[in-house]
């Protein structure tokens, strides 16, 4: 049932070019310049309308969901507030019949998640859901909703369910970008068709793990990771942490790249490895020169970079190519090297990857 994998969760590392193309699949029409998502669009007006979004989540899907905060405010011009469901349900939150929030969960159980839900729903918000489980609670809780078609996810630590749940509200974000009349035309192509290309991507950078398996080898021992991204990568860096941690037991820590010189900075030596995630964007020379700052104080940098980086590769001790796409999507393809990294540390520790010590795959305890 691992499919030839040595564990569930390299094979679901694997899946992710059929996992995302599952997801997109009669959703995402880039020739015909469509986006359907037939359970959304029920309330497609008060989502289009919304003055703002609020997502809701715990862990990895709490990721996914700023993500999509940095998705919707940049593509359709909608601001977004991202809660962890634990704290937004115990603080009397200040919701109104306007408000449109979306949960995500991967397995549509998790118990904060839904009684953030039903508070919401009391309140007279909207409620869509993005989930992965066919007929879960949270799936079931919701006025609207849109599954993630990874399929089965048996890891502990969630991986293809991740990516799906981006790709999913990378497509919301572009249908109500496109509604709202807020994107050009010839870009809203263009993202169509780059978005339908990411599985291709993701399958030519899993030809490969030897380099993650490298660097593996030399930081397996390591004791602290900090990881380090901007923008649409900042969340990345808090997943490739959380990945790191729940699977191997290494501590790290994701921050984003500029908040480094207010506190973390201090823990850098030469004994910390830094994994900064710094693919082509528009705020490439400030990664650049945190990059400088890590090495100034002889912290190792493992750099993820756009394919063909000549400049990071300068400086960085190392780096992981990803393939070039448009920066709205990049967490798609960064996140990759980052899992493949925990797996193999964590497996060179001679840690149970798939059921790490303390963790349930869903958590129905609040
Ligand atoms: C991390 C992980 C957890 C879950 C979290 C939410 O790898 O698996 O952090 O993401 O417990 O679970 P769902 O998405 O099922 O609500």
């Amino acid at each position: 049932e691992k499919g030839g994998y040595d564990h569930f969760m390299l094979k679901e590392i694997y899946e992710q070019p059929k996992s995302i193309r599952d997801t997109l699949r009669g959703r995402l029409l880039p020739e015909q310049g469509l986006i359907k998502m037939g359970g959304v669009f029920e309330y497609r007006e008060k989502i289009v309308n919304a003055e703002r979004i609020i997502i809701i989540g715990c862990g990895t899907s709490w990721h996914a969901g700023l993500v999509a905060e940095y998705l919707f405010e940049d593509l359709a011009r909608i601001p977004v507030e991202v809660e962890y469901a634990s704290e937004f349900r115990y603080r009397n939150p200040v919701i109104t019949e306007k408000d449109v929030v979306i949960a995500i969960s991967q397995s549509g159980e998790t118990a904060d998640t839904l009684a953030a839900i039903k508070l919401a729903k009391e309140k007279g918000a909207t409620i869509f859901g993005i989930c992965n489980v066919v007929g879960s609670s949270i799936a079931r809780e919701t006025h609207a909703g849109a599954y993630t078609h990874a399929g089965p996810e048996i890891g502990v630590a969630s991986t293809k369910a991740f990516t799906a749940q981006v790709a999913v509200l990378a497509l919301m974000a572009l249908r109500i970008a496109h509604d709202r009349g807020v994107l050009k035309q010839s870009y809203y192509h263009q993202l169509l068709t780059e978005l339908d290309s990411i599985p291709e991507k993701i399958e030519k950078m899993l030809e490969s793990d030897a380099q993650a398996r490298h660097i593996s080898e030399l930081y397996k021992d390591a004791q602290n990771f900090l990881y380090l991204g901007r923008g649409f990568n900042f969340p990345v860096a808090l997943e490739g942490a959380l990945k790191l941690k729940e699977i191997s037991y290494i501590h790290a820590e994701g921050y984003p790249a500029a908040e480094m010189k207010h506190g973390p900075i201090a823990l850098i030596d030469e004994n910390m490895p830094v994994v900064v995630i710094a693919p082509k964007s528009g705020q490439y020379e400030k990664i650049v020169s945190n990059i400088q700052e890590v090495k100034a104080r002889n912290g190792k940098v493992i750099a993820v970079v756009s394919n063909g980086d000549s400049e990071i590769a300068r400086m960085a001790d190392h780096v992981i190519e990803i393939e070039e796409t448009a920066e709205v999507f990049s967490p798609l393809l960064t996140t990759i090297p980052l899992q493949l990294l925990s797996y193999h540390i964590a497996v060179m520790r001679g840690c149970n990857v798939d059921q790490p010590r303390n963790l349930a795959k869903s958590v129905t305890v609040e």
